[in-house]
């Protein structure tokens, strides 16, 4: 397949645009740029569109995709029912990087909700992200635009490396993402949980709202998942990633490498200034070291700050330790 790439910046940006919101609606595959990572879209109400999507990243099929709209009708147009909890926390954190899990109607495709009973909905905070759905005139179905199972992309470059040729188009933007896939909070049920830990955290959200939140524990068994992506190993780089602690020192690398039979030339240790440092970077690093041909990489994680549940969640993902 040919893929047209589209460049923020270029001329006639603003055609293409248009012209690649038509083939979201023709039920086409457009990746486009959000706040938190780039996503691989389609056309939420179209069930052949959005399996695409699933052949295009080769994701397993029971795992559900977040549907991005650009208003609140649209989101209402997805719903069978919410309560007061949606309304509160959509004013407080909408247009951002916060998904939220509520019961679906029929218009949602079987495909998207992986045979759930739910729909994840998201209204990003990107101004291309937003001009896209809103030219396209339907929901946009999205998961990170990686291939399965690969840290999810934050550079242009990243998207062009893993899809190109498997999409119709990509539309590519140097504004700088947070870095760090959006926090997934389920509002389907009485209780109010973070699936999927992310940039807004549990603190923020009773102190905006007021509203009580509990964490998803990943590790009880339960006959369905609740959010299946949980169960999958993520974000991995070719390279063999170990977490490392707080007092390790660059000149302990070499020891490190030898227990591993690894080259020490071949080892890359991460190390950040703070939090965000740490998610906007973590998985662009991942994927320059192994462009650079590491074998190994050492992350010595940031151990404080709001981000601290988030970049621990992926990090201990991507890890063999
Ligand atoms: O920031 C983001 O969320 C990015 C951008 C593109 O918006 N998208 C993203 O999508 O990270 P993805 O597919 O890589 O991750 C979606 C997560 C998965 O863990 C999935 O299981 C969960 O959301 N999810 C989606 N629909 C769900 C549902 N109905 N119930 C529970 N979890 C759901
Ligand atoms: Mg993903």
């Amino acid at each position: 397949m040919d893929t047209v790439i589209i460049r923020e910046g270029q001329g006639n940006f603003d055609e293409k645009l248009l012209e690649a919101a038509e083939a979201i609606k023709d039920g086409k595959l457009v990746v486009f740029p959000t706040e938190t990572v780039f996503g691989l879209g389609a056309n939420a109400l179209n069930d052949e569109a959005c399996k695409d999507i699933y052949r295009a990243k080769g994701r397993p099929s029971d795992n559900p995709l977040i549907v991005h709209v650009s208003d609140m009708e649209m989101a209402f147009s997805l719903i069978r029912e919410y309560d007061d909890r949606f309304i509160k926390l959509a004013k407080a954190f909408w247009q951002g990087p916060i998904s939220f899990v509520l019961k679906k109607n029929h218009r949602v495709c079987e495909t998207v909700s992986a045979g759930l009973d739910t729909v994840a909905i998201r209204m990003p905070n990107h101004p291309i992200a937003l001009e896209l759905i809103r030219s396209s005139g339907v929901p946009i179905a999205a998961p990170s635009a990686n291939i399965s199972g690969r840290p999810s992309p934050t550079r242009s470059e990243h998207v062009i490396f893993d899809l190109s040729s498997r999409v119709d188009y990509i539309i590519c933007s140097d504004a700088f993402p947070i870095g760090l896939e959006s926090t997934v909070l389920d509002l389907s049920s009485q209780d109010t949980v973070i699936l999927r830990p992310g940039w807004v955290t549990a603190k923020m959200i009773e102190k905006k709202t007021g509203i009580k939140v509990k964490s998803h524990d990943a590790n009880k068994e339960v006959s369905v998942p609740k959010s299946p992506g949980t169960k999958y190993k993520h974000y991995s780089p070719k390279a063999k990633v170990y977490m490392v602690d707080e007092d390790f020192l660059a000149s302990d690398v070499d020891d490190f490498a030898r227990s591993k039979s690894i080259d020490s030339k071949k080892t890359k240790l991460l190390t950040y200034e703070n939090d965000v440092e740490m998610a906007k970077n973590l998985f662009a690093d991942f994927r320059q070291a192994d462009k650079d041909g590491f074998e190994l990489i050492l992350v010595k994680p940031v151990k404080d700050g709001d981000l601290l549940e988030a970049n621990l969640n992926r990090l201990k993902k991507a890890c063999e330790n």
